[in-house]
């Protein structure tokens, strides 16, 4: 049988070059160099980078893509953010709601971006992000795979109903438990619903991902509650702590004990490097904090770290473009990941480790793997970071869902090319 489509002489992530790629009824069947066989389609991948999907593993699709509506955050604070979308929340419809989600849902797809984590306010007792959601990953599941996550943005306790609206979105199909316990009254409250949290998604066989201590107070440490209940219940791979921005400030003997508890427990660590940096150390003088986890200490310590882009155009942040690897950049500058091991590591930030922390199916570049693929106009997964790569071809399935082309300038020099790329080294032959 002719397979479907065929990449020639691609990089792979784990430095391999000159593979190629085959691909037949929406699987890799085959990964080595030199593969003899005529594809339907053939890409010359020469010289380019191809890597799985990328993965967004922590974003709020509710409010995408909603920015002056109905006014802007002008203090630019995590506290009037919720404010505002406090404001926009009574307004919403669930057609407004999934417009704008399955825009950004194209936006993110051309960059690459197949799979997204995103948390669903249910403290709204019509539900409306949920149903809109709900509709929204139902109509783009053929090329997206879209994860919720039940979140109770103005408390579970604190605000009133928050406890059974997160328990009628999770009947209705969202499938992740969220919190957020630094918000709520008290850090007894707080704890109480870590542990709360925690219980439903044991007893429901269910994942959880918890707003936790986006906070600059160093002594928030609901992470500390998340991991030994991640222990006492057996959800290890199961939970996320997201943001953990308050161990940023911590006292450095108390995260001496801290990190090992949380590799031990099994929870993972997503950053979201955008906003860390533009929403904490707003209380601070100079110096200024920059907001961001203990990124490389986690990681040494064993713990999957991930990155995610949060907001786009939202209450919180009127920048970003769904491009995960503007993620990567920032976050290789604020959490200063330098060396090349942490430059892949802030690649695999975005691609492998959130898939496993979303619990993906068949992802990857291996035989057997969906045809799930991004062709990048860089060499190697750090070119792609310090570019911002082009995504030259995206594949869902074995079939292309977008393409871009490549990013050439044409020059009017005296005695200068006459084009040119940000590439270290230009490819002999385009992709296409
Ligand atoms: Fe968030």
């Amino acid at each position: 049988m002719q397979p479907d489509l065929i990449l020639r002489g691609a990089a792979l992530p784990n430095g391999r070059e000159g593979v190629d790629i085959l691909v037949a009824d929406g699987i890799i069947q085959a990964v080595g160099p030199g593969i003899e066989a005529k594809g339907r389609r053939e890409i010359d991948a020469s010289g380019c980078l191809v890597a799985p999907p990328f993965v967004d593993c922590h974003f709020h699709m509710d409010a995408t893509l909603s920015l002056g509506l109905p006014r802007r955050n002008v203090s630019g604070t995590l506290l009037e953010g919720i404010a505002l979308w406090g404001e926009l929340k009574e307004t919403l419809t669930v057609e407004a709601v999934v417009g704008r989600a399955l825009a950004y849902c194209d936006m993110a797809v051309a960059q690459g971006i197949l799979a997204i984590r995103s948390h669903v306010d249910v403290c709204d007792d019509r539900l409306v992000g949920v149903d809109a959601l709900l509709e929204v990953k139902r109509r783009v599941a053929p090329y997206l795979d879209l994860q919720l996550v039940a979140f109770p943005q103005d408390g579970l306790y604190r605000s009133a109903g928050a406890r059974a609206n997160l328990v009628r979105a999770l009947d209705r199909g969202v499938e992740v438990v969220g919190g957020i316990p630094h918000f709520e009254r008290t850090m007894e409250d707080g704890r109480r619903s870590v542990v709360d949290l925690c219980e439903i998604a044991a007893e429901r066989g269910l994942r959880v991902d918890l707003h936790c201590d986006e906070t600059d107070d160093p002594l928030s440490r609901h992470v500390e509650t998340l991991a030994a209940e991640t222990h006492r219940l057996g959800l290890s791979g199961r939970v996320a702590g997201s943001h953990l921005t308050s161990m940023h400030g911590m006292d450095d003997y108390y995260v001496s004990k801290l990190i090992p508890l949380i590799a031990e427990s099994g929870v993972a660590a997503i950053s979201n490097p955008l906003i860390n940096l533009m929403i904490q150390g707003r209380h601070d003088g100079y110096p200024r904090r920059r907001g961001l986890t203990r990124v490389q200490e986690l990681q040494a310590a064993g713990v999957p770290v991930a990155f995610g882009h949060d907001c786009v155009m939202d209450p919180w942040y009127s920048l970003g473009s769904g491009d995960m690897l503007e993620v990567a950049h920032m976050a290789v500058h604020a959490a200063q990941l330098t060396s090349r091991e942490a430059m892949r590591a802030a690649f695999a930030a975005v691609t492998s480790v959130p898939a496993g922390i979303l619990g993906l199916d068949g992802y990857g570049l291996e035989p057997g793997c969906h045809a799930d693929l991004v062709l990048l106009d860089a060499e190697d997964p750090i070119e792609a970071i310090r570019l911002k790569a082009t995504r030259l071809v995206v594949v869902r399935r074995g079939r292309i869902v977008a393409e871009t082309p490549a990013a050439v300038s044409r020059l009017h020099l005296p005695d200068r090319p006459p084009s040119v790329s940000a590439r270290r080294s230009a490819p002999e032959s385009s992709a296409h």
